[in-house]
């Protein structure tokens, strides 16, 4: 078969951004415009991808450093799709096929591209094209009486009948790379613009007798390319209600499937429902039957089966056991690891902290660098007082222990199993198993006390 090169145009600055940040580094769904377009074309299992890139192109470049397999070609100077592609094509293979993508727009599907790659091999020109209620500022799709496409005239060249037409041009097309090559070279910039327009191959196509096969999608938001925030705005909630669908699909149930972001990936098991204002970032797993209350944030999690999550949590690098509860308020940070049927109730940070089976956790703590047993229960206003100021100490609590409330652990420190530490007590040194830890001052009662007066002036 013959291969396929990807050339993505990212050239543009993108002025109507306002934006210091190049325009394909904005994010849909928490991914870059770039990254979308990059990870839909490994689908189509191109043998390179390269990106065109003018303006901010080593912000870009760092940006997408993690991203393997991509050519990196500058357009110092942008004077046209057709210069663009140009720099690109010495490192094409004239063999294969060529798609033509853009950076900045994002969520073409793989389904809506591959056709265009199959015609192309067959030796045809394939555009790919979109009706549009309201087609000012593209390029004109112009066909002739048998509904041939003879070429593309931008809005504006165009005269006021090729305006009248609804058929746009997206700027996506796939042509065997050796007749790009060659129509590219003729290209001129004797036009309104005086850039050199890509879209001038298929009139040249049209005259050497090359076959040309319009496909018209009939998503808009498939082909919207973003050139400013109100457009990154519609796409982007284009972008969650697939997200959502996608959820419903697998059989969660969404309370407001409006309200649900997801930038990043989920994976829900059997009947987990959603409540309202619910972040997923990163990847997220969702065992059978979790419950997620309203405005919880989920990043970087694996939450068990039965887990219940109340209310405005924010869960980071987690890991959650079976049948936990957790919330409202709670603050999970990486490297929370729960097991089984722990409870983490409201006011409540954990980091870098393991919590044995059923352990329970209700109010009001700070849990850092801790390694705690099973069946522990610390009470309210409990801190691991881990940092010294220069390091972090851990503390131990064993199975079965019990911390009375407002007590402070002064790491290092190890909690014996089954021990107790009376509540408001500071502990700095290890409590033996079984044993029992005050640290409170003696009592002292002042019987008959005079409260101070103010002098009477
Ligand atoms: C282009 C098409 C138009 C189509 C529209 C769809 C041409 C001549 N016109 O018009 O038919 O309806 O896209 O959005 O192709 N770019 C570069 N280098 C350049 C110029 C552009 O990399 O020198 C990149 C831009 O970053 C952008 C894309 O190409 O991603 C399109 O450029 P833009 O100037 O927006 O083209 P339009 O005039 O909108
Ligand atoms: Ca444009």
């Amino acid at each position: 078969m013959q291969q396929l090169s990807v050339v993505i145009l990212a050239a543009g600055k993108g002025k109507r951004m306002v934006s210091d940040l190049p325009k394909v580094l904005h994010s849909v769904g928490g991914k870059s415009l770039l990254t979308h377009v990059l990870a839909t074309v490994s689908g189509l299992d191109p043998a390179v991808r390269v990106v065109v890139y003018g303006y901010g192109g080593d912000r870009v470049k760092i940006a997408l450093a993690g991203e393997r397999g991509v050519v990196w070609v500058e357009q110092a100077e942008q004077l046209g799709t057709g210069h663009a592609v140009a720099q690109a094509l010495p490192l094409l293979d004239d063999a294969g096929v060529t798609l033509v993508l853009y950076g900045d727009v994002p969520l073409t599907r793989r389904e809506t591209l591959q056709p265009l790659v199959d015609q192309a091999r067959q030796g045809k020109l394939a555009l790919l094209t979109v009706n549009l209620a309201d087609p000012s500022g593209y390029g004109r799709i112009v066909r002739n009486e048998q509904g041939q496409v003879q070429r593309i005239v931008e809005e504006k060249d165009a005269t006021p009948a090729e305006c009248d037409r609804h058929e746009v041009n997206t700027g996506i097309l796939a042509v065997a790379t050796a007749k790009l090559r060659s129509w590219v070279a003729e290209l001129g910039n004797d036009n309104a613009q005086g850039e050199y327009y890509l879209t001038d191959i298929v009139a040249l196509a049209g005259r050497d007798g090359v076959a040309i096969e319009a496909f018209t999608t009939n998503e808009p938001a498939e082909v919207q390319g973003i050139n400013d925030r109100r457009q990154l705005a519609e796409l982007e909630r284009f972008y969650q209600m697939r997200q959502a669908e996608a959820l419903l699909d697998h059989g969660a149930t969404l309370l407001d499937p409006v309200r649900v972001d997801v930038r990043g990936e989920v994976t829900t098991g059997k009947d987990v429902v959603i409540d309202v204002d619910v972040v997923f970032e990163g990847v997220v797993r969702l065992g059978d039957r979790v419950k997620v209350g309203p405005f919880c944030v989920l990043k970087d999690a694996v939450i068990g089966d039965d887990v219940e999550i109340f209310s405005h949590s924010r869960i980071e690098g987690a890991e959650v056991g079976a049948g936990a509860q957790i919330g409202p308020f709670a603050r999970l940070r990486p490297g929370s690891q729960l097991a089984a049927g722990v409870h983490i109730g409201n006011f409540v940070e954990t980091k870098k902290t393991t919590i044995g089976p059923g352990s329970k956790v209700n109010h009001l703590t700070y849990l850092g660098d801790a390694e705690i047993g099973a069946g522990v229960n610390v009470g309210a206003g409990t801190i691991t007082c881990n940092y010294d100021g220069a390091n972090k100490h851990k503390t131990v609590i064993d199975d079965g222990a019990f911390i009375g409330s407002n007590s402070s652990l002064v790491a290092p420190v190890r909690i014996g199993k089954g021990a107790t530490i009376g509540a408001g007590s500071a502990v700095g040194r290890d409590v033996p198993d079984g044993s029992l830890c005050l640290t409170r001052a003696p009592r002292k009662d002042v019987s008959h006390w005079k409260r101070p007066v103010k002098p009477k002036s």
